[in-house]
């Protein structure tokens, strides 16, 4: 096998691509763009759905990329050998172009020719066939006549050879592509959907050629698809005869810091190396997120609270080898380094990931240490095998601890969570925090006059327009203040408005002044809000009933209230200064004519 590093494995996937009449195309961000459905980028496929339902690319019909990924759906299972949360797909596309024959015969050309895997190692496995779609004894010859033996090739169902994109979207059968470790087989009837370390799998060739509608049917899509992916971190790992990824030359770097500072070493014993492995992971989750050109910070609902989580647990596992949690930091800076060239966001938004990481570690190990001592308190007078929901529920409120994390500590002492008795606590305090802020406004109102409500409503038009005039759906309310004079509103944006752009703000607020929109209010579930597109879930629960205020096309926002009822209450709005308020955020300051 030629052992490539994971540099000379992304060019040379992409070159022979490319040498195949196969356009590159620019990894997607991992944030997935007007889809709410999933949190992050899963797979190369993610940010092509319109394209293999139909839709023209503008780069041809071939293409090829390296996507960077998310998955989180097992963070907890990261510190073993396998898991990791980020990672990065080597992909190819036919959009309507090839299918079975050739996608095949490039996968087999590409391991076989370039990674020179000798074929006796590999094998694969086809769909077995049912109502939706016949057996695939089509994709077996193809891989027949390339010499794969009748006996490594094998028939499996759905459950294995099928790809979805979700509940719903192109999916396919597919053919999976799978290398022999030499392991013997475990029993007579091991097969490659085994887990008995015998088969790694690298490659998914699918055909996409049904779209799953929401009643659970298959139809045909209008064209045939290929969607392949590869993960570029068990590849190496592959190639190179390692045992992990962790070992691969994407870690070492970071994985020498870490032994370095805490005096551990990675492979000696097993609660260390655990240790080693999920700080090395979450580390450069946390990096790719933050560094993302859709980057967010950590925070307590969504994308930010899978941060916020990544970054706590790798302070505590810091922490509990020795490793002094300010460095983290440190960790993220070698990450930035080695990947900024296939990732140039990483450089470009270096400071932020800095500053970023620098203040949730800071924030957390403040509290991290007594929070540790509470539980340690608490579970020597549990009453029976769970730590109580109260408790759970203090922990995060008062020591930033994450319900996973507790559940993880109580996991390791043997003890369970009252996980019910969780959410019902974080309930009731949602509840009596939402009823508080909006009495605290109300209060405010009542000393002020109906100025302090408009200029709330001119907030809300403000956050609208500012999306639009700039072209970003991605920009986010990041602070308010109101007096009786003005209002105050902090956004991320990365650099000053230029005076057009402030015009055009200014006008497309008073265009909206002027078409007198009425403000219409809906009570909603925090789901029913997401759907419709709101913004403004911060500190919402799901199940949880909210506000959505709405203002015709021009902004939809979860929000306590009260607001103007329409807008040309307002009169007339200006914008009085705009100017840096943090790293990466502006702040405006703006009034309204109404009295
Ligand atoms: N979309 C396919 C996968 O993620 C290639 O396995």
């Amino acid at each position: 096998m030629k052992k490539l590093t994971s540099e000379q494995l992304r060019s040379s996937y992409l070159e022979f691509f490319k040498e195949r009449g196969h356009a590159v195309i620019p990894s997607a961000s991992l944030i997935p763009e007007n889809d709410p459905s999933v949190l992050f980028t899963t797979a190369g496929m993610h940010p092509l759905v319109p394209y293999l339902l139909g839709q023209k690319h503008p780069a041809g019909k071939r293409l090829t990329d390296v996507q960077k990924c998310v998955r989180t759906g097992d963070i907890d299972e990261v510190g073993d050998a396998t898991h990791l949360t980020f990672f990065e797909m080597l992909g190819n596309w036919s959009l309507g172009d090839y299918f079975k024959e050739e996608s095949i015969g490039f996968s087999f050309d590409f391991l076989t020719k370039v990674l020179e895997i000798p074929v006796e190692k590999i094998a694969v496995t086809v769909f077995a066939g049912d109502e939706d779609c016949p057996r695939d004894t089509f994709a077996a010859s193809v891989w027949e006549k390339h010499g794969i033996p009748k006996d490594r090739i094998f028939y499996l169902p759905k459950k294995n050879n099928w790809w979805y994109a979700g509940a719903t979207g192109p999916c396919g059968s597919d053919t999976e592509i799978f290398i022999d470790t030499g392991k013997p087989a475990c029993s007579d009837h091991c097969d490659p959907s085994c887990d008995c370390g015998k088969w790694v799998e690298i490659w998914n060739n699918v055909f996409m050629e049904f779209n799953r509608t929401a009643d659970g049917k298959f139809e045909p899509l209008k064209q045939k698809n290929v969607d392949t992916g590869m993960g570029l971190e068990r590849t190496v790992c592959m190639i190179n005869g390692l045992r992990s990824a962790y070992e691969t030359d994407l870690f070492t770097d970071v994985i020498a810091k870490i032994s370095e500072e805490s005096g551990k070493k990675y492979g000696e014993n097993e609660e260390d190396t655990r240790a080693i492995r999920i700080i090395a992971d979450h580390i450069r989750t946390a990096t790719f997120l933050i560094g993302d050109e859709r980057g967010v910070v950590p925070s307590n609902v969504d994308q930010g609270y899978v941060l916020r989580r990544l970054i706590r647990r790798s302070v505590r596992f810091a922490r509990q080898i020795g490793f002094d949690s300010a460095k983290l930091v440190d960790l993220a800076k070698i990450y930035i380094e080695k990947y900024k060239d296939v990732y140039p966001e990483l450089q470009v938004n270096a400071a932020k990931i800095v500053e970023e990481l620098t203040k949730e570690e800071e924030r957390f190990s403040k509290t991290l240490e007594n929070g540790l001592k509470e539980i340690e308190k608490v579970l020597k007078y549990v009453q029976g095998d769970k730590l109580n929901g109260k408790t759970a529920f203090r922990l995060y409120d008062t020591f930033g601890f994450p319900i996973e994390m507790t559940e993880e500590i109580c996991r390791e002492r043997g003890f369970g969570v009252d996980k019910e008795g969780y959410d019902k606590a974080f309930e009731e305090h949602q509840k009596k925090s939402q009823a508080g802020a909006e009495q605290k406004f109300k209060g405010g109102l009542a000393d002020t006059s109906k100025r302090t409500t408009y200029l709330h409503t001119a907030t809300h038009l403000l956050l609208g327009c500012l999306k639009k005039v700039l072209g970003r759906d991605d920009i986010q309310q990041k602070g308010s203040n109101i007096t009786a004079e003005r209002l105050r509103f902090d956004f991320n944006f990365d650099r000053p408005l230029t005076e057009e752009e402030k015009k055009a703000v200014e006008d497309a607020v008073n265009d909206a002044i002027a078409r007198d929109i009425p403000v219409v209010c809906e009570e909603m579930t925090v789901e029913q809000a997401r759907e419709q597109n709101a913004v403004g879930v911060f500190g919402s629960r799901y199940g949880e009933m909210v506000k959505v205020y709405t203002i015709g096309d021009v902004d939809k926002e979860i929000c306590g209230g009260p607001h103007a009822e329409h807008t040309g209450q307002l009169v007339h709005f200006r914008l009085l200064k705009e100017q840096s308020s943090s790293a990466g955020v502006r702040r405006i300051k703006a009034t309204i004519d109404a009295e």
